[in-house]
């Protein structure tokens, strides 16, 4: 009955205005960056013009890339490679109501991350770790480098399999095809996000005082005068994906150290009186974990339980708090910040080790990535460089041997 239903209402023209089909829905808008222009302003101070900043701001980001039922991309400011990175076709299947062929992104994502991919959909504030909000242009679950973009293979593993250990589950009646696009959607909510966000920044600096402008009202479109501005900001977006690829780094083979495929082998030799090779190279880990050359210890506390440095927060917190010189602690200066749609501010948690909740996968390969390049916008700092590709195994091996049998840690 349901399903006769959807068929109908999903192939007549007015589905483009039906959403769920069956409910008449608005025409949606992406949101504008209210919160990091409010934090801009009191930064900069009263001369800041938020308004006209953020109005051109919005102005110039829907006219290249159109709105959440008909995206687009600024082709006309783009080299061939930067156009080519993304599907235009996938854009079009993902994003729009959900109706046959569309919506895809509005069925499975928007609950949680919202329309603009700002992180703020209606399921938001239930999660103890906030949806992430695309705009700033960081991924935490990525083959490349701290700083990097991730490659369109790691956004497809994170949304095939989900984030362990938070609200995001796998979803499973996805197809492979459909995860593909989605990775294309998401990619392009963040470059929108991203050069909305640049675009605000810059905007500190434009004259509007003295009549220039981002974006000349009635037909004139484009100010002649920033136009270069724009297109640099956004094919410096576009390119740090397009270029991710030479910042991949997997992890090296462990060699010397033995890796064993499940946790029970890494504690059974921990028990153990016997000397081994996997019991040394757990102790090697332990003695690193406790050194201050990588400090390990200083976050995820003694024992690994996620107790050290607890007074930290994340990038999207501090990008309109701290970073504009506010404090998150302060909730009387974050009111008009939360009024435009700032979440409350939530401390960032280290790991947890006994639990044997990893994010970004409980492979030690995956692990090695996470150890060697941190976790971008997060305290968790790069060990490359710091520490040997042997010693980052060896605290691997530590790190897992860590994780509880107890069936009520693992199973949140
Ligand atoms: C029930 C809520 C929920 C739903 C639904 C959800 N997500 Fe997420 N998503 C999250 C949370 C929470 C995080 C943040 C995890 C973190 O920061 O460690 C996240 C993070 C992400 C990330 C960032 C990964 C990284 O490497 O930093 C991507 C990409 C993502 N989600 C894509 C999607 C897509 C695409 C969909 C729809 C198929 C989706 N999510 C559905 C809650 C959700
Ligand atoms: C400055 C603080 C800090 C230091 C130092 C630090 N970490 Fe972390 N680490 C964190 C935080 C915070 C997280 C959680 C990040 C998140 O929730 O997204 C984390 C997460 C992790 C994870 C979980 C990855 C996943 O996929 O879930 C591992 C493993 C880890 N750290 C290992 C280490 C090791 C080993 C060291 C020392 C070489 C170390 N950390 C040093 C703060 C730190």
């Amino acid at each position: 009955m349901t399903r006769l239903r959807i068929f109908f209402v999903c192939f007549l023209p007015i589905s483009v205005f039906v959403s769920g089909c069956g409910r008449p829905e608005k025409k949606m808008q992406f949101e504008p960056n209210l919160v990091l222009a409010q934090a801009t302003k009191i930064k900069v101070g009263d001369i800041y013009p938020m308004e006209t900043a953020v109005s051109e701001a919005t102005t110039v980001v829907n006219e290249m890339f159109g709105s959440p039922n008909e995206p687009k991309l600024p082709n006309d400011l783009l080299e061939d490679e930067q156009k080519s990175f993304l599907n235009t076709e996938n854009l079009e299947k993902a994003s729009g109501p959900v109706a046959a062929g569309r919506g895809l992104y509005r069925q499975h994502c928007i609950a949680c991350h919202g329309v603009t991919g700002n992180g703020r959909g209606i399921n938001a504030m239930q999660a103890d770790v906030y949806p992430r909000d695309f705009r700033m242009g960081k991924f935490k679950f990525k083959s490349t480098t701290r700083g990097a973009k991730p490659m369109k293979e790691d956004l497809y593993t994170t949304i095939r399999k989900g984030i362990a250990g938070t609200t995001m589950v796998a979803i499973k009646e996805l197809s492979d095809e459909d995860v593909n696009t989605l990775v294309d959607y998401v990619i392009y909510l963040s470059v929108r996000g991203e050069v909305e966000r640049n675009l605000i920044i810059a905007s500190e600096e434009i004259a509007f005082e003295e009549g220039d402008h981002l974006y000349l009202a009635g037909s004139k479109g484009f100010d002649d005068n920033q136009k270069d501005m724009v297109k640099e900001t956004v094919a410096a977006v576009m390119d740090s994906w397009v270029n991710a690829e030479s910042k991949v780094k997997q992890a090296p083979e462990p060699g010397d150290v033995p890796i064993t495929a499940t946790v029970a082998e890494l504690r059974a030799a921990a028990a153990s009186d016997q000397d081994s090779p996997l019991k040394k190279s757990i102790a090697r880990g332990k003695e690193l974990f406790a050194a201050e050359t990588a400090s390990c210890y200083k976050c995820h506390g003694p024992k690994g339980y996620g107790d050290g440095g607890t007074q930290d927060y994340d990038a999207w917190t501090k990008d309109w708090t701290s970073d504009r010189g506010i404090d998150p602690t302060n909730e009387e200066a974050l009111i008009p910040l939360q009024a435009l749609g700032g979440l409350p501010p939530r401390k960032i948690v280290p790991r947890d080790f006994r639990k044997g909740i990893y994010r970004g996968g409980a492979a030690p390969e995956k692990l090695y990535l996470r150890i060697a390049h941190g976790i971008d916008g997060t305290p968790m700092p790069a060990a490359e460089g710091v520490l040997q590709p042997a010693d980052i195994w060896s605290l691997i091996n530590y790190v897992r041997s860590l994780e509880e049998p107890s069936k009520d840690l693992t199973a949140n």
